[in-house]
């Protein structure tokens, strides 16, 4: 089972796609999470990818493509995959055609996380993670069951992103809404669209996911 997490920053995409791996033992594959990696070791891809993460744009296809189809290669045939934040232009849905084909792999589901997005900057802005694991939180909507002790591994040490400030979120909405939105229409047309509410909460979101899933 291969299948794309479609929607807006904020709309859910790495936390339901935390709660796929743990339930389903399928292998996330976000680019936001594969650049911001690359930032930190300070990879060629890294330094030429910080700033544009900073201002809320979007990366090349050609680097994200890369990215994927890297990460796919590495992964075992029968561990499904799920793309969190990619593809996120037209070239790119046309890049991961290519590269799934390449791997023998299908496209079966693209769920889109249904958001209000006034919700967003608010999510966003309340949101932070592990500084161990990535385990993901949010200020008020998701805080860990004991007070600053990560539920996933117990680390008491938590960051926060640097794009995620309200001027860079609005760019990084306008982005979504002008590039990656008209990339829907191409998938409807296949017949493998779902839609979620994904402004339902965490686990009710989980239980749609699922039963798309099957
Ligand atoms: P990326 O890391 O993909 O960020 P994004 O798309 O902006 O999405 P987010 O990670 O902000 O949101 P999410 O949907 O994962 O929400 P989350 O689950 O965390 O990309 C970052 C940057 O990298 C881009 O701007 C671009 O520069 C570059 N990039 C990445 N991929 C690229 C590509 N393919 N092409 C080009 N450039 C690329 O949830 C958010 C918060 O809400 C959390 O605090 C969470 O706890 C909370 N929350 C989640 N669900 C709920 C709920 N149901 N109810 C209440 N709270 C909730
Ligand atoms: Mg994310
Ligand atoms: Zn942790």
């Amino acid at each position: 089972m291969n299948i794309i997490l479609l929607g807006p920053p904020g709309a859910g995409k790495g936390t339901q796609s935390a709660g796929l791996v743990e339930r389903h033992g399928m292998m996330q594959l976000s680019t936001g999470d594969m650049l911001r990696a690359a930032v930190k070791a300070q990879t060629p891809v890294g330094l030429e990818a910080k700033a544009v993460m900073d201002a809320g744009e979007l990366v090349s296809d050609e680097i994200v493509s890369k990215l994927i189809d890297d990460n796919l290669a590495a992964l075992d045939a029968g561990t499904g995959a799920i793309f969190d934040g990619y593809p996120r232009t037209a070239a790119q849905g046309e890049q991961l055609d290519a590269i799934l084909a390449k791997h023998g792999r299908t496209l079966d589901h693209v769920i889109e996380l249904e958001v209000n997005v006034d919700a967003l900057v608010e999510r966003i802005t309340g949101r932070y993670s592990c500084a161990n694991c990535g385990a993901l939180y949010h200020d008020t909507a998701n805080v860990p069951a004991k007070e600053g002790v990560c539920d996933v591994c117990g680390s008491t040490e938590f960051k926060r992103r640097p794009d995620d400030n309200e001027e860079t979120v609005r760019t990084r909405m306008e982005e979504y809404r002008a590039k990656t939105a008209p990339i829907l229409p191409g998938y409807e047309a296949r017949g493998i669209v779902t839609r979620v509410d994904g402004m339902a909460d965490i686990d009710a979101v989980a239980g749609q996911i699922d039963a798309v899933l099957g």
